[in-house]
């Protein structure tokens, strides 16, 4: 991918995408449209994965077809909201390994701490793809990204539902060679940096927490 951010205008995307940003949307239908989503995404995101010929039979003949090539993919869930783009992505991309990356912020020096980190071996060979539904500082996932790069990734992508300029930025300041893949780029951050006019806090909608 050559683009540091790709914006995914489908209609289908931006449709489903509507509907999760009203804030009537139920828990339950608001989880099945960021899977419907994730799955959109992760078919942008994976557009250029590698593929090698290989010599199949058809009912009818013998030829020489496509096949995916190369390590399992990596998807790194940044916990926890991560994980509502999780399902969607491995149902298309079944075989694929999954790590977690959980960060808090510490509210006095306002800096992300680590409290769990978990990824497959062999980072370095696989395409990563790490998952967090909401880039709006980018402080935590320039951090997660930052333990990826430590533990051996050298291929990341980052997929987003939606991502704030203040998050772009950071993210291209901190990782130019990760790029990001997301269903929109919304206006601005508010001042305890929510992104407007954003969906909310995506873990609470989600998970039904509040
Ligand atoms: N995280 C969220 O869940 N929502 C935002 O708007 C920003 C960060």
């Amino acid at each position: 991918m050559s683009k540091h951010l790709t914006i995914v205008n489908h209609p289908l995307v931006q449709h489903k995408l509507t509907l999760m940003r009203k804030k009537d949307t139920p828990t339950a239908v608001f989880r099945q449209l960021l899977r419907e989503i994730s799955m959109l995404l992760a078919y942008e995101i994976t557009r250029e994965l590698p593929t090698r010929l290989r010599t199949i039979e058809t009912p009818l003949t013998e030829m020489e077809a496509p096949s995916l090539f190369g390590k399992k993919l990596a998807l790194v869930s940044i916990l926890r909201a991560g994980n509502g783009l999780l399902d969607g992505v491995l149902e298309l991309v079944p075989l694929a390994r999954v790590g977690f990356v959980g960060l808090y912020r510490d509210e006095t020096t306002l800096t992300p701490v680590e409290y769990y980190f978990k990824v497959p071996a062999d980072l370095n060979d696989r395409l990563v793809i790490a998952l967090d539904p909401m880039l709006a500082t980018g402080n935590s996932s320039a951090a997660a990204i930052s333990r990826l790069k430590e533990a051996g990734a050298t291929n990341i992508r980052f997929m987003c539902l939606l991502a704030a300029p203040e998050g772009v930025e950071r993210m291209l300041e901190a990782h130019p060679d990760v790029p990001i893949v997301t269903a929109s780029l919304d206006e601005r951050l508010n001042e305890i940096g929510y992104i407007l006019p954003g969906l909310g806090d995506a873990g609470d909608r989600m998970f039904g927490t509040k």
